[in-house]
């Protein structure tokens, strides 16, 4: 026997070529779909984020602080400092609110008992109690914030309303409260 010298041609079949290439097809259609449909998902997601931005919530400006007598004759109340950005100050006659936002560049001065003095540690500035500032870079005063008794007893500190003693505010209704008892 001779060999053919038009050997047959292997046996795949053209339509099963052909349905091996449909299957590939389809597996990149339902990839790219896929992909399609995460990207449209994120898109999504970032258009919502994007509804609902980051916000840094203030504390609130007004709060009760408690009853009068709940602080002590002549002292410097650091409990709403944190969270509020006040100390309370309890004289003989009543009670001031001293911001403690330094007057120099905005520091926290920290309150020194055995000193008795607030002191910044940012650049030295120092305050008496009263708020006065008697060392350092701050130009004025520290401010106080307005301070009345609520209808049920208690200390209310309203810090939209802030008195400056270089403008002679100090001496004005809500810039002390008068407690003797
Ligand atoms: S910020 Fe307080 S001394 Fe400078």
């Amino acid at each position: 026997m001779t060999e053919s010298k038009n050997p047959e041609p292997e046996l795949v079949s053209a339509p099963l070529r052909g349905e091996v290439s449909r299957r590939g097809f389809l597996s990149t259609l339902a990839m790219a779909w896929t992909a399609f449909s995460l990207a449209a998902v994120g898109g999504v997601g970032a258009a919502v984020r994007f509804l609902f931005p980051n916000v840094l919530y203030d504390p609130p400006q007004e709060f009760k602080a408690g009853f009068p007598s709940e602080f002590a004759k002549g002292s410097v109340d650091e409990r709403f400092t944190a969270a509020y950005g006040v100390w309370i100050v309890r004289e003989d006659g009543g009670f001031f609110v001293l911001s403690t936002v330094c007057t120099h560049l905005g520091c926290t001065p920290n309150w020194l008992p055995a000193e008795d003095k607030f002191k910044c540690p940012c650049h030295g500035s120092g305050f008496i109690r009263t708020g006065i500032n008697i060392e350092g870079p701050a130009p004025r005063p520290l401010e106080r914030y307005k301070v009345t008794l609520a209808e049920d007893g208690q200390i209310l500190v309203d810090k939209n309303t802030k008195y400056q003693e270089e403008k002679g505010q100090w001496g004005l209704d809500g810039s002390y409260l008068t407690w003797t008892a």
